[in-house]
């Protein structure tokens, strides 16, 4: 079969993980008789630099041609000061909308040979970590209009809006159910409902939905509550459904508890193809050149792309098959390194990999 890839290198590690993830790639389609064919495009500070925009609009249409896109990773400290409607973030929040991404799928697991990377209390690991965080990903407060700044009264104010309407929480909410069916049949949806209005509709029409579902358990849990129990009991959750911002911000929680940020993948999907995938760590700008990078959230992403967009699940499987084997054989980058494993490069991990596919 033959597979049309976009890849967004982009700023900072992106292009030394991408690279190592595209080799990965050439393995499983020699090994499984697969042709990836791949074109490369600009984002974030790297388009900014050549074209004076984060996303160039020959980006947006190479990406819409493709059958899925890889992006490596989005800004550094170069680009900091920019005016904010042309920082390189604004290129991944403009393709998520341009591809109508609205689904983010970050799975958070802790991986048995890293166990002693975990932030958290042995007894509390012990009972695994295995979640997946469903964040809504093109509304909310991100997107919620009206928003900006101006001057009242003589005083600054700035503003944004926190908007759902019911189809956007209702298809998010459909995916995260049909993915619990997939998994340990357990929704937990996230919200700030004893506050806020927005939350209060999303919570009615999670209740909705949960309907069609007799078969999945779904409970409720405020968003600061949530933030508590990810640290204190994180085995309790399978699924877990939120808005865009506590998304963002629960995601983040969930995978640095597993102790290792540098293997968790993560999907965007929307209605139609191509999904994105990237690895959920960022740009790294204080290793980026370095050859330091850990590659595998990358790899993994890949694993995650061939699995949801091409149905490939054996190949899938192997991908992640090969990182558990070369993480079993003791191979470690800098950020996983502990006593008594091997320390290899960002490219030697991919080699690695490949050799074990
Ligand atoms: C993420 C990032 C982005 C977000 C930034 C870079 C715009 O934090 O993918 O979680 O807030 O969505
Ligand atoms: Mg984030």
């Amino acid at each position: 079969m033959e597979f049309n890839i976009c890849l967004l290198p982009g700023d900072g590690i992106g292009p030394e993980i991408v690279e190592q993830a595209v080799k990965v790639l050439k393995a499983i389609g020699q090994k499984f008789g697969h042709e990836f064919v791949l074109k490369q495009a600009l984002i974030g500070g790297e388009a900014i630099d050549k074209t004076g925009f984060p996303l160039p609009e020959e980006t947006v249409e190479i990406c819409k041609e493709s059958d899925a896109v890889l992006l490596g990773a989005v800004g550094g400290p170069k680009w900091d000061n920019i005016d904010k409607d042309r920082r390189p973030e604004r290129g991944l929040l403009g393709i998520r909308k341009e591809l109508g991404l609205f689904a983010n799928l970050r799975p958070a697991k802790l991986f048995s040979e890293l166990k002693n990377a975990s932030l958290l209390r042995p007894d509390i690991v012990d009972k695994g970590i295995d979640l997946l965080v469903v964040r809504e990903l093109t509304g909310g407060i991100y997107f919620g209009q009206p928003k900006g700044e101006e001057v009242r009264d003589g005083k600054r104010v700035a503003f944004n809006t926190m908007i759902y309407d019911e189809d956007e929480i209702r298809r998010i909410a459909r995916l995260a159910f049909e993915l619990a069916r997939k998994r340990r049949n357990l929704v937990t949806s996230v919200d700030k409902a004893n506050v806020l209005d927005v939350s209060q509709l999303w919570r009615e029409v999670v209740e909705e939905v949960s309907k069609e579902y007799p078969d999945v358990t779904l409970n409720h849990l405020y968003v600061d509550n949530a933030a508590m129990q990810l640290v204190r009991d994180p085995a309790q959750f399978d699924v877990v459904v939120t808005s865009n911002l506590f998304g963002d911000i629960l995601s983040d929680e969930a995978a640095v508890i597993t102790g290792s940020l540098g293997m968790l993948p993560s999907a965007s999907m929307g209605e139609k193809s191509p999904a994105l995938y990237e690895p959920i760590h960022g740009s790294a700008p204080d290793i980026a050149g370095q050859n330091k990078a850990n590659p595998l959230a990358t790899i993994l992403s890949v694993a995650m792309m061939l699995d949801y967009s091409f149905n490939l699940k054996e190949e899938a499987q192997a991908i992640e098959q090969a990182v558990q084997n070369v993480l079993a054989k003791g191979y470690r980058t800098g950020d996983l390194l502990e006593q008594g494993k091997q320390l290899v490069s960002c490219s030697e991990m991919g080699d690695l990999v490949c050799k074990e596919i």
